[in-house]
């Protein structure tokens, strides 16, 4: 089993439209997947009880159930990926230090760029008590059409140690209108074709292995001929 945090301390830059995404389409590939919603407002356990109510989906905040209790509850599933506060730093840390890789969304301009060094300050510590686990990408999210990603902001990022992803999540009204459609953007019909393309792009490069999960078992799974 496989444990993805989903994590930045600051609030309102995309934890949970990406979690339920990815949560989603780990599902879509066939693997058993949960969703570990560890926020006050629990909105991507609801949202993604309604959108693919096949994840199983748990609120989990305490920092001790965090660690105690999450790979337990998770045992029968292939992936949890677990949404991460806005604030709540002993959740975090909790998070952080079970997780096996972090993602961390990130709205793409200088400032928040630069805010990351506060807001990942908690991902560092469990990377130095645990000689570099979670390993972490930052997604930039909620990027402007025409957006170019800058040489200032590849090295902001390089300084922190975190690469980014090349893939974005572009700011559209789609992803902000999903949640009250009860559904993740490739349910959404033409409206939603290009955000759709652009998650499926973003998960088959953030996680390559995971790409058609029961096929790939399957295969592993069948007697070698003699
Ligand atoms: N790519 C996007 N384009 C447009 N709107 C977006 C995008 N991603 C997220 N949003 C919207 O921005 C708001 C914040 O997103 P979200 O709730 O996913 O962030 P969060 O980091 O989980 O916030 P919090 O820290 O409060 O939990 C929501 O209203 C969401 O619908
Ligand atoms: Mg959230």
């Amino acid at each position: 089993m496989t444990i993805i945090a989903v994590a930045n301390s600051k609030g309102g830059v995309g934890k949970s439209t990406l979690a339920v995404h990815l949560a989603a389409w780990l599902d879509k590939q066939g693997h058993r997947v949960t969703l570990a919603d560890c926020d006050t407002q629990q909105s991507s356990s609801q949202w993604i009880r309604e959108a693919a109510p096949q994840v199983k989906a748990l609120c989990l905040r305490d920092p001790d159930d965090i660690i105690n209790d999450l790979p337990m509850l998770a045992q029968d599933t292939d992936f949890v990926v677990a949404d991460g506060p806005g604030s709540l730093a002993e959740t975090s840390r909790a998070l952080l230090l079970v997780a096996d890789s972090a993602i961390v969304p990130c709205k793409a301009s200088m400032l928040e760029i630069r805010a990351l060094d506060a807001a990942t300050k908690v991902l560092r510590q469990a990377q130095k008590i645990r000689s570099g686990m979670p390993r972490a990408t930052i997604v930039l999210s909620m990027v402007g059409k025409n957006y170019r990603l800058t040489q200032d902001m590849h090295e902001a990022a390089a300084l922190l140690k975190l690469p980014i992803a090349r893939t974005f999540m572009t700011l559209r009204q789609i992803y902000a209108d999903a949640p009250g459609q009860a559904a993740v953007v490739w349910k959404l019909g033409s409206r939603a074709r290009e955000a759709a393309a652009e998650v499926d792009r973003l998960f088959h490069e953030l996680l390559p292995e995971a790409v058609g999960g029961i096929r790939s078992d399957a295969m592993r799974r069948q007697p070698a001929v003699s």
